[in-house]
């Protein structure tokens, strides 16, 4: 079945299952594999992707219930004010081990700050917890989430 999906601005049809996993749709016929599969069951948060603006796992989001929402993904996260902070602030802090698990966690931070952009540190590690880290970036994560969102308050 043919499917019109939004995806970073541009409207893709998609012939698929309509039970097909949002996540093989963005990698294997999209080819956008910025976006990454760990567990497929909603326990890693490497397949974090933005449906309006709500992190989601796309892992277990059948495409069928997407509809009209629109997708956002690691790949043009960048081009928003808060996501270009996000991603600087990652480099800064210079986050990344082996880099499986950060799309996930970009989307996270990015959909956490859009959202509160003065997260507590509470609030930082509810909105972080399903993201996974085998590398255990956490605390850096968290301290350029810190900078992300002083960078977003300077800004204001
Ligand atoms: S691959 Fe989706 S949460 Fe792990
Ligand atoms: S940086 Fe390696 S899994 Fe997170």
């Amino acid at each position: 079945m043919a499917f019109a999906i939004k995806v970073n601005g541009n409207t893709h049809s998609v012939d698929a299952d309509g039970d097909t996993p949002l996540l093989w749709v963005l990698r294997d016929v999209l080819g956008m594999t910025g976006t990454k599969f760990g567990c497929g069951m909603a326990l890693c948060g490497a397949c974090t992707v933005h449906l309006d603006g709500v992190a989601i796992r796309s892992c277990i989001t059948p495409i069928d219930s997407i509809g009209t929402s629109a997708i956002t993904t690691i790949e043009t996260i960048g081009a928003t004010a808060v996501g270009a902070k996000v991603q600087k602030a990652w480099l800064d802090r210079e986050v990344v081990q082996c880099g499986y698990c950060q799309s996930g966690q970009i989307m996270s931070a990015s959909a956490l700050l859009a959202s509160k952009p003065h997260p507590t540190d509470s609030e930082i590690d509810a909105a972080m917890s399903g993201n996974i880290c085998r590398c255990g970036t956490y605390l850096r994560i968290r301290e350029a989430i810190k900078q992300a969102a002083k960078s977003i308050e300077q800004r204001d």
